[in-house]
């Protein structure tokens, strides 16, 4: 019976009223989702992204669904003072921060033998260096509050190589590191840091390989033979960001229809 009423109040923990979050990238794509699934279940969210005329809109029908306070900002994550800025402005207008979703990110495909050095940095900056510098800056205000919860983005990527995506492959990778190391470092500041790692979703930052002869790889090479639902990212997301994860810390969940698990040889995949 006890533990009957646990299960009740575990369900419960997965609830974040009264909490607030910020979602990099929100204008589209997953962070749109993650932004709506994290009001839902109940917090006021910060969504970002380069551009206030997209943002804003996206605000108002997230406000709208959800009933919570949506606050845009515009900022680029690639550049440390318009984080300080953007984290400044979460605090001062929210008057807390204790969800950080490091979501925004970019890739460029090109063969390495070919890749040009702007297009490395590029892609580095938005996803390594501004990943980092959003932990370390919000990390400091979850610091001060007593505790926090940092999620951030992965990618199959993390874990193994696919042709045409070095520099992505390099942050995502180092994304990862960069999860484990402030999981230890942080442990002690009550701030758990976790990371999840999509499959594909069809996004804008999936649309050139949604129209040629890698969707049929993909669909092949996919257990469960079909693309995610960026829905789908959410019960990991709620997971990560909520009290149900309290002793998880330096963890990465694979969401991706089984694709890292292996493929099936019967179907001669
Ligand atoms: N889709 C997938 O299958 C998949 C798989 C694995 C991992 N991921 C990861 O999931 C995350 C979201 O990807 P997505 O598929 O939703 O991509 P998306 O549709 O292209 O959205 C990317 C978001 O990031 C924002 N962004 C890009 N550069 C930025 C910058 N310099 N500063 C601030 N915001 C910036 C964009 O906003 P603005 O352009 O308005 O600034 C947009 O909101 C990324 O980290 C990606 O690597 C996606």
């Amino acid at each position: 019976m006890q533990i009957m009423f646990r299960a009740m109040e575990i369900l419960e923990q997965f609830r974040l009223d009264g909490k607030v979050a910020v979602v990099t990238g929100a204008s589209r794509g997953l962070g749109r989702v993650f932004a709506e699934g994290i009001a839902g279940a109940g917090a006021d969210v910060v969504i970002t992204g380069r551009d206030m005329a997209t943002l804003k809109p996206v605000a108002e029908e997230i406000a709208g669904q959800t009933g919570r306070r949506i606050h845009p900002v515009c900022m680029d994550v690639g550049n440390l003072d318009d984080i300080r800025r953007t984290v400044a402005e979460v605090r001062e207008v929210c008057g807390r921060l204790d969800i950080l979703v490091n979501n925004a990110g970019v890739n460029h495909r090109e063969t390495a033998l070919d890749f040009r050095e702007e297009d490395w940095d590029r892609v580095v900056d938005v996803n390594l260096k501004g990943t980092f510098f959003m932990c370390q800056t919000c990390g400091r205000a979850m610091k001060e509050q007593g505790g926090g919860k940092i999620v951030t983005i992965l990618s199959l990527t993390s874990g193994i190589g696919l042709p045409t995506v070095v520099p992505y492959t390099a942050a995502k990778g180092g994304m990862m590191q960069i999860t484990k190391m402030l999981a230890v470092e942080w442990a002690e500041h009550n701030i758990q840091v976790n990371g999840i790692a999509p499959g594909f979703f069809r996004t804008e930052l999936t649309k050139a390989v949604q129209e040629d002869e890698r969707n049929n790889w993909i669909l092949n090479r996919t257990p469960m033979e079909r693309w995610g639902e960026p829905e789908e990212l959410l019960g990991a997301m709620l997971l990560f960001c909520s009290p149900a994860s309290d002793f998880i810390t330096g963890q990465m969940i694979y969401v991706d229809g089984g694709f890292m698990a292996g493929s099936d040889w019967r179907k001669g995949k």
